[in-house]
């Protein structure tokens, strides 16, 4: 915030001079209150992919709810890429935003965004995935491990026994960890007591569908077919999942569960090939982190009612809570609330 300081004390001296009359570098004193306009809070974004289609209404929604408030924003997505993302932030410190909110592709790896940041004087906030090993100001997600318990739960209520595969997330990401350690939280009492057994345990290399799909290849193929159940971390992998089921010729008749609430999830749990996805109201996210970047920017006091330690701090963090959607429920939840048209779901 030293920047912060010293364009006050700037804009100070400047209205000081042009009360005296004065000019100051050749130029009429008044032009200095200009620094008001110039001193626009700056934000950036940055973001670890733009593949998955949900990182696009993040980017839309809190590009516009930063605008929305009077400050600018610039966000850079760097396409999986450690490095490319630490450049990413790099360039935005340097043209001097006020904070930088980030989606980290790598959560150890990005540690060395809050210490560049840092440096700078800049804060940064996680936005949904978890920055760990780092004093990052600041959190804002969901409630991950929930998400996993409703995943899990909803899959054991449609497949009480048997044998189930897990098919995770990025291990690299913060959120994949505790996606699994919350369906893990349904699964090992049942697991305990023998009633399900877990014959397949897999994270997904960068959330990569086609990988996940490879990995449900195995899963059979290791299991003679015989997987009663699946679940998968996100719509991605369930799509990758769900491809593999269909060329067994098991598509529909496997439980597999996701996340998102993609247009192409929502439309396979209308189909019956997926059975579930979470909704994760993008906008309230968005929103709200917009509304915590501009004010973290301008120094004012931040509301957190929780904290969690991700090895180097406890982190001041909202979460929000996901909603677990079922074919009966599409249209209560996702299609209620405009995240998709009733036309997109079901073409009418
Ligand atoms: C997000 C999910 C998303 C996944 C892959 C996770 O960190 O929480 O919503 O599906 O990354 O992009």
């Amino acid at each position: 915030m030293k920047k912060r300081i010293w364009t006050v004390l700037v804009l100070v001296l400047s209205m000081m001079l042009a009360a005296c009359g004065t000019v100051k570098n050749g130029k009429p004193a008044t032009e200095a209150v200009k620094l008001t306009a110039d001193d626009q809070l700056y934000i950036g974004f940055v973001l670890d992919t733009l593949k998955d289609e949900r990182w696009y209404k993040d980017k839309e929604l809190f590009e516009e709810a930063v605008r929305s408030q009077g400050a600018r924003v610039k966000t850079l997505a760097a396409n999986g890429n450690d490095d490319v993302q630490l450049k990413q932030a790099e360039l935005l410190i340097e043209e001097g935003v006020d904070v930088l909110v980030v989606v980290p592709h790598d959560a150890a790896f990005s540690a060395a965004i809050v210490e560049l940041a840092h440096k700078a004087d800049v804060k940064v906030i996680s936005y949904d995935r978890l920055i760990t090993n780092a004093p990052v100001d600041y959190y804002i997600s969901f409630d991950n491990v929930k998400v996993g318990e409703v995943q899990a739960a909803e899959i054991v209520k449609q497949a009480p026994s048997g044998s189930i595969a897990y098919i995770g997330g990025a291990e690299s990401d913060n959120n994949a960890i505790l996606f699994r350690q919350g369906a893990m939280n349904v699964l090992k009492p049942l697991i305990d007591k023998g009633t399900i057994k877990l014959v397949y345990d897999q994270y997904t290399d960068g959330w990569d569908p086609k990988k996940a799909e490879a990995n449900m290849k195995t899963a059979l193929g290791k299991n003679g077919n015989k997987i009663n159940a699946v679940v998968a971390a996100n719509d991605g992998t369930a799509g990758g999942v769900i491809n593999a089921l269909s060329a067994a010729g098991l598509a529909g008749k496997v439980p597999v569960s996701g996340q998102d609430a993609e247009l192409e999830g929502v439309r396979r749990v209308v189909a019956g090939t997926q059975s579930m996805t979470v909704y994760k109201p993008i906008s309230l996210l968005a929103t709200q982190a917009a509304e915590m970047a501009v004010k973290v920017a301008a120094d004012k006091e931040i509301n957190a009612d929780q904290s969690i330690n991700n090895g180097a701090a406890d982190i001041p963090a909202v979460l929000l809570e996901p909603v677990a959607v079922t074919k009966d429920t599409i249209r209560t939840t996702v299609v209620k609330d405009g995240y998709l048209t009733e036309e997109q779901v079901y073409g009418k």
